[in-house]
């Protein structure tokens, strides 16, 4: 097996290669003065299984680009399967027409990653559980949800003063799957509205009993308006404690000191998307999906 990292998140192409007992292998990006990458495989991988591993954040059209000539290269080189990566994916919220004379992204996204030959594709919380029937190819729908639970489980929250909280309608089944984890925990659902045009949340009312510290758990976080509508919310509503999980660090770059600055106690996200040091901010914590990212590519490809 061969590992391959893109730049949109080195180090957790590291640490997935780290626990699959490799390192990175060798590849060569080089970057013309316009802007374009040139992409090669710089060791002997005939007949190898190639592990491509590559966020597609921001810059989402750059790192979708890399991605693209990274399977491309890997193939030309003899590889003989190609396991895509993609802890989180970029686009996937544009999944149908919400309005009409819109592009459906996650659609031409899907066509090219199929063909440019990626055979199994392994991706983190995706938007939405209907996501991978889109695809023809094989997708492995991971989760950050059993590491939440476990570090909820390690803070040592009861489900007697403890509620889970949706910020939307959209997380009901994501919070329906905590709760189970966490044998119970009652949960509750606000009702959001999102204004199309400007992207301006309202968080309208809550669905569901409260308790004294409530858990927001959601996909992403991106300008922090959904979290931070929600947490006003429910201490408005007297919730006195809210601290937030969410797997994908998008952060928009007022994200983090608005994070900071809001009534939020803790905000814990993931390592799918890489966070440079200028965006980290007390309050936040990062688990990694390394480990698990790693069994599930031993399981399917060492068998
Ligand atoms: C929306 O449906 C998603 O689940 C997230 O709640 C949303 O994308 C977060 O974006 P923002 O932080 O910009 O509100």
């Amino acid at each position: 097996m061969k590992v391959f990292g893109g730049s949109s998140n080195k180090p957790l192409a590291k640490k997935i290669a780290r626990n699959l007992g490799e390192s990175l292998s060798p590849l060569e990006i080089f970057i013309f003065p316009d802007g374009e990458r040139r992409l090669r495989v710089e060791e002997h991988i005939v007949d190898e299984q190639a592990v491509i591993v590559q966020s597609t954040c921001t810059p989402s059209d750059q790192n979708y680009m890399e991605l693209f000539f990274l399977a491309d290269a890997v193939q030309r080189s003899g590889a003989r399967s190609t396991t895509a990566v993609v802890p989180y994916l970029g686009y996937q919220r544009q999944d149908h027409v919400f309005r009409d004379g819109e592009a459906v992204s996650l659609e031409v996204i899907v066509k090219t990653l199929e063909a440019v030959g990626i055979n199994w594709l392994i991706a983190f919380d995706l938007h939405s559980v209907k996501i991978p029937e889109v695809f023809k190819i094989p997708v492995k729908h991971l989760s950050a949800l059993p590491l939440f639970a476990e570090e909820i489980g390690r803070r040592g929250w009861k489900t007697e003063d403890t509620v889970l909280v949706s910020p939307d309608m959209g997380g009901i089944r994501r919070i329906k799957i905590l709760s189970e984890l966490l044998k119970g925990m009652p949960y509750a659902v606000i009702e959001k509205q999102r204004d199309l045009a400007t992207g301006r949340v309202e968080a309208l009312g809550i669905e569901g009993a409260l308790a004294r510290r409530a858990l927001i758990v959601d996909d992403m976080i991106s300008s922090g308006g959904t979290i931070i509508k929600a947490a006003e919310l429910l201490r408005e509503k007297g919730v006195e404690e809210v601290v937030v999980f969410a797997t994908h660090a998008v952060f928009s770059d007022k994200a983090p000191v608005l994070l900071q600055e809001s009534t939020i106690q803790d905000v814990y996200v993931t390592d799918t998307v890489y966070i440079p040091l200028h965006k980290y901010f007390p309050k936040l914590t990062v688990l990694s999906v390394a480990e698990m990212t790693a069994k599930t590519i031993e399981e399917k490809l060492n068998k």
